[in-house]
């Protein structure tokens, strides 16, 4: 394993004022974008909207890496340049999704473990050659009354683990995303609990795997209130939570955390990473962004399936990825 050259990438994806883009959405949940805006979903309207994004002048000054969806990495725009290759020409790093999906997890009704590790050393040796330097596998916990359980925790914890450590085998740096969700009414002091178990179970995990944090991203959710909560926190409070929070669970050694929106507002999302950005409290990591709706929300209503409205398209997710680096640096306003 080359620990330097995982460093070095880890460390570039959260240069800074710059962050990530999310645009790995699967085939189904891209259509479920796409339903929204009454496009349909085919391979040569994701080509076309995904390369709308990654062509977007001046968006490299912003954004350090993308993350793709495998069919994205092996396909080619109308003009027979690969959508990878034009991301690096741009100066930005492909990654790619690896996990494949939070399916049931078995006696544990509501509740899901992420899937994906069997072949994945073949898989991961392939996405390498096709041009990936890093890679995002996908927990998910539910909050409700006793979840996420123990279970869930270990389960999940286990594969981000195992997933990590064959990453670093094959020279990607994994980014190591355990989503705790947004949905249900539970409060944030509740939301804080369940993420500081969950970050604790997949560091444990991690060193137990001898996975090395120098060569990692963490991609976690906010601590923040419940979608149907009557009582949302505000920004200050979300800001000095999650990194209370991530103080007590993240090691130093990780370069950077690169949080999720998760579906939080675009607005929203920028405005918490800029107050985390703020706070005087000693941070060891750096702290930026991975934002797939957060990035893609503005931008996608803009585009609409249109050609006409590709300057109007990337002019709203320049916007977007301008306002998002500027909150890396804890400098937008
Ligand atoms: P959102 O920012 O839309 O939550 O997407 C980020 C992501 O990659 C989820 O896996």
């Amino acid at each position: 394993m080359n620990i330097a050259q995982l460093a070095e990438t880890a460390q570039a994806l959260v240069a800074d004022g710059k962050g990530i883009l999310a645009a790995d959405e699967s085939t189904g949940t891209i259509k479920k974008r796409f339903d929204g805006i009454r496009v349909e979903s085919t391979f040569e309207t994701r080509r076309d909207y995904r390369n709308m994004l990654f062509t977007t002048a001046g968006a490299a000054e912003y954004i350090s890496g993308v993350i793709l969806f495998e069919e994205t990495l092996r396909q080619e725009a109308a003009d027979g340049r690969r959508l990878a290759q034009i991301i690096v020409d741009a100066g930005m790093i492909p990654g790619i999704k690896v996990d494949a999906g939070a399916k049931p997890l078995a006696l544990h009704p509501g509740e899901t473990v992420t899937e994906g590790l069997d072949g994945l050393r073949d898989r991961l040796a392939e996405y390498a050659e096709l041009g990936a330097r890093f890679a995002k596998w996908r927990a998910t916990y539910g909050i409700g009354p006793g979840l996420p359980s123990a279970a869930c925790q270990d389960a999940n914890a286990h594969a981000l683990a195992r997933y990590a450590a064959v990453c670093q085998e094959a020279g990607l740096v994994p980014i190591v995303e355990p989503e705790v969700l947004m949905d249900g009414d539970h409060d944030i002091d509740a939301c804080e609990a369940v993420t500081e178990t969950t970050l604790r179970r997949v560091y444990a995990a991690l060193a137990a795997q001898d996975v090395v944090l120098e060569g990692t991203l963490l991609k976690p959710s906010m601590v923040i209130s419940g979608a149907d909560c009557p009582e949302q926190a505000g920004v200050e409070e979300v800001a000095r939570r999650t990194v209370r929070t991530l103080r007590r669970c993240v090691a130093a050694a990780v370069p950077g955390i690169v949080f999720l929106s998760g579906g939080q507002s675009d607005e929203l999302a920028t405005q918490h990473l800029n107050a985390m950005n703020k706070l005087p409290a000693r941070r060891p990591w750096k702290l930026s962004f991975s934002y797939g709706r957060a990035l893609q929300a503005a931008p996608l209503k803009a585009w609409s399936g249109k050609p006409e409205n590709l300057a109007a398209a990337q002019a709203a997710f320049l916007e977007r990825a301008r306002a998002n680096g500027q909150a890396a640096l804890g400098n937008w306003s």
